[in-house]
């Protein structure tokens, strides 16, 4: 029998870093050009180059890997984070549209696929607020 760890996280499964940055350039690459992201891109900055930042470090630590959010930005408050946009069920479904497709785009393995699209379309309902 090998000596194999017990947990491995899903940072590791979809292959870490490399991924994380791949997973949200296209993202925001979708946010950026898609129409029927515009509104969600209008609540945004015109340079999108911080933000990809800030999400990059966010699913490092939120998929298991370095700790690269907290220890600059303090606990998360997601939802409290979002207060100031409305978001609602169109929001959250353009938003799940963009993240759906840099999914499959850039992460091969379909069971990991999908449960990362099922806990992060958990996380962007309860993004609502409106
Ligand atoms: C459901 C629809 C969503 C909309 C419309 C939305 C929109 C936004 C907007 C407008 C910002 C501010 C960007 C800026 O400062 O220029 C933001 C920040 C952020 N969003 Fe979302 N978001 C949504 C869902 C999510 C989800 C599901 C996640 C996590 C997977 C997420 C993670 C983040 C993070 C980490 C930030 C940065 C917060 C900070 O300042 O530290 N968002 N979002």
């Amino acid at each position: 029998m090998t000596d194999s760890p017990t947990t491995i996280s899903m940072y590791e499964r979809i292959g870490g870093s490399a991924a994380i940055d791949l997973l949200v350039d296209r993202f925001y690459d979708r946010m950026d050009t898609l129409p029927e992201a515009k509104t969600i891109r209008a609540m945004h900055a015109d340079d999108l180059g911080l933000i990809r930042d800030v999400l990059k470090r966010y699913l490092s630590e939120w998929t298991g890997g370095p700790k690269l959010y907290t220890p600059e930005k303090g606990h998360p408050r997601l939802r409290q984070r979002h207060l100031g946009f409305a978001i609602g069920d169109a929001e959250r479904d353009a938003w799940l549209t963009c993240m759906r497709g840099a999914l499959e785009e850039t992460v091969p393995d379909p069971a990991a696929r999908q449960e990362l699209d099922r806990a992060i379309s958990g996380l962007a309902d309860w993004m609502r607020n409106r």
